[in-house]
């Protein structure tokens, strides 16, 4: 695997093999990567003939006061960890490379409506970090196919819609969560947990597919399900944000005719913020 630190090298690298008539797969990351990450080069080796991927904690995605500086940033382990999975080529721009000067305050990618809610009303502008980014990641490296976790689902939803708006003409693939054996969703920020919290944080996947298991039963009072799932974290030690019944199209609250959904949750334990989500159909 190569490393390379300029968006110059960058491209020369990825033209040469695409000139080869390779296809390119691409997956971005923040780094401190685990086997959630890991899963998604495997499944872009399964999708390309090139995987690319990029670690790059991206400042402008994170609010003040959130964990920009005290991220964890381990680019050798993480390097090596790419390299065993068969990656290609990783991009580990400094700062200085994907925002010079202030260009930052020139233009920045606005993807409406499906960032109102959940995380995007949480955390005021993450996703316009989030989509300003990736949009210089993908003119960069100009993938032929993208690979981002379920895990983060608004995430995933919104550089979907990015995608098609702006005709980047770039297959989108989402990747299942890849768990804990006690159901806990893996996290560079599980991080932040102690061994006790990391055993009490199993709870917020519980209380996701008992909520679904509900509904598969009939249950359809979804405010409901949503304060008992609440009560539930509360009790396990959790500071509950939100646990949403919505569409997994549009992210909107689901009405009781809807068949395809999603379960979004955000609870805090400890230092952290969890996230996670099921999907399922009725
Ligand atoms: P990061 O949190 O490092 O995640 C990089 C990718 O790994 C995302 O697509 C995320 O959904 C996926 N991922 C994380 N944990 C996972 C798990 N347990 N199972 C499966 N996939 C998992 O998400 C970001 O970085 C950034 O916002 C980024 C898209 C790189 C833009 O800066």
């Amino acid at each position: 695997m190569k490393t390379v630190h300029t968006i110059q090298e960058l491209r020369n690298e990825v033209h040469r093999q695409r000139m080869a008539g390779k296809r390119i797969g691409f997956v971005p990351t923040m780094g401190n990567l685990h086997a959630g990450h890991i899963s998604l080069i495997t499944e872009g080796l399964k999708q390309a003939d090139i995987m690319v991927s990029s670690v790059f904690v991206n400042p402008t995605q994170f609010g003040p006061g959130e964990d920009f500086d005290s991220y964890p940033r381990t680019l050798e382990a993480d390097a090596a960890k790419l390299e065993a999975a068969g990656c290609h080529l990783l991009f580990a721009p400094p700062v200085t490379e994907m925002y010079p000067g202030d260009q930052d305050k020139w233009a920045k990618v606005v993807v409406t409506e499906i960032t109102d809610r959940h995380c995007g009303a949480a955390r005021p502008g993450h996703f316009d970090g989030v989509s300003t980014v990736v949009s210089k990641l993908f003119n960069i490296v100009l993938p032929d196919v993208a690979l981002f976790g379920k895990k983060d689902f608004q995430q995933l939803a919104v550089i979907r819609r990015m995608t098609t708006a702006l005709c980047f003409g770039i297959e989108i693939i989402g990747v299942e969560t890849v768990r804990e054996a006690n159901g806990l969703a893996m996290s560079s920020r599980n991080g932040y947990l102690t061994d006790d919290e990391k055993q009490r944080g199993a709870t917020l996947y519980q209380c996701l597919q008992a909520a679904k298991e509900q509904i598969c039963n009939g249950a359809r009072d979804y405010d409901a399900i949503s304060q008992q799932a609440n009560a539930k974290l509360a009790a396990a030690g959790f500071e509950p944000e939100y646990f949403s019944v919505c569409r997994a199209d549009t992210l909107e609250p689901a009405t009781p005719d809807n068949k395809d959904l999603v379960i979004l949750a955000v609870a805090r334990m400890g230092k952290a913020r969890l996230i996670d989500n099921i999907d399922f159909k009725l």
